[in-house]
């Protein structure tokens, strides 16, 4: 007999799609609604059979325990994520790496107050990839982590980098892969703990459709010069149809590692090596966040209150099992 968890999502896009199925497969999670700042598009997508409501509906909302996030983290989290906290517990997958602490500051603040739970940036990466490099760093002192993303021969989305594209100027749509490099794994592989920069790690590959009559060189040169994006890498552009990048590029697929590589006693080699395979990034994310949910729920029952990382939450009040369950089986 399961406690259930019952779940509003709050923006409906590729990763709300990938909540919708990921709470079908827990059966202690009831999806109650869905509030989007467009709810007429989101009521006519298929799969969607909630109530849809505008994003401002906190009565409807309030139906649930937990409101799961799934807006951008550019532009909508920073808004919507203390709003919302200051009425519900809330998952969001905040992904901003370098903006992380003052958004977790904000939403401590708010949800301290309002004696709500929230689980900030929630994702694989940052999120699971996040709690990797915190075990091997406590678990290996001194070692050095590294972190690589498209693995394998098509190497992984980032959904980032391809809206950064989109925005240039002349540019009408535009998919980027990120590519890992081999020898760079390697390297870390066998131990020699290289010094490696962004640009010996990955290199990235971009699929751009233009609009008519637009300058290619110009936006292939503005595209390599990108500084944080591109600059460091090495960045091959190709121009396509629109009908070519639909057909070819149109997937989800991201995959990648963390190692964190160092020694024991007296220089004895110790590596630790955690690989995610992922062939939908955002049905990956969702799942991550869903299970976050059942976290916040039970942290909400103790009256715990304010912000929570994935490194403050115990595995356990993640998982649908029992304690003596998850003693017996997975101990
Ligand atoms: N931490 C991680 O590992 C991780 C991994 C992947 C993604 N993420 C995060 O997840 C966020 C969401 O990603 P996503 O791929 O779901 O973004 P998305 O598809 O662009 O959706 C973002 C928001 O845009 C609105 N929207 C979506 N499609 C629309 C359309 N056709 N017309 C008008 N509005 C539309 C929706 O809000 P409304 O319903 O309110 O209109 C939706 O919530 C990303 O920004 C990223 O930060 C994190």
């Amino acid at each position: 007999m399961h406690n259930t968890v019952k779940i509003a999502i709050i923006g409906y896009g590729n990763v709300g799609r990938g909540v919708v199925k990921a709470l079908k497969r827990n059966p202690d999670m009831e999806l109650v609604c869905i509030l989007s700042r467009s709810p007429a598009r989101v009521k006519n997508e298929p799969g969607v059979t909630v109530p849809v409501f505008a994003e401002d509906n906190l009565n409807e909302l309030k139906k649930a325990d937990v409101a799961i996030l799934c807006s951008g983290s550019k532009d909508d989290l920073p808004v919507q994520g203390p709003f919302y906290a200051k009425h519900i517990n809330t998952i969001d997958s905040y992904d901003n790496h370098s903006n992380a602490l003052p958004y977790f500051k904000a939403m401590d603040e708010v949800a301290g107050k309002a004696g709500t739970v929230s689980c900030v940036s929630i994702g694989w990466d940052p999120g699971t990839f996040s709690l990797q490099r915190v075990l091997s760093n406590a678990l290996i002192p001194g070692s050095k982590i590294y972190g690589f993303h498209g693995i394998g021969p098509d190497g992984g989305i980032s959904m980032g980098h391809s809206d950064a594209i989109r925005r240039i100027a002349g540019v009408q749509d535009a998919r980027q892969y990120t590519h890992a490099i081999p020898g760079a794994i390697e390297s870390v592989r066998s131990g020699e703990n290289p010094e490696l920069k962004s640009g010996d790690m990955h290199w990235r590959e971009c699929f751009v459709v233009v609009k008519e009559g637009a300058d290619t060189g110009a936006i292939e040169r503005e595209i390599k010069n990108m500084s944080g994006y591109f600059a460091p890498y090495k960045t091959v552009v190709h121009f396509v149809s629109q009908e070519e990048l639909d057909a070819k590029y149109s997937g989800f697929h991201h995959d990648g590692l963390v190692i964190g590589s160092g020694t024991t006693g007296e220089g004895n080699l110790a590596l630790i090596e955690y690989r995610n395979i992922w062939d939908s990034n955002p049905e990956a994310t969702a799942n991550i966040m869903v299970a976050h949910a059942r976290a916040a729920k039970r942290l909400a029952n103790e009256n715990r209150r304010g912000a929570f990382t994935i490194f403050d939450i115990p595995p356990a009040y993640l998982s649908l099992h029992s304690r003596e369950e998850l003693i017996s089986k997975f101990l």
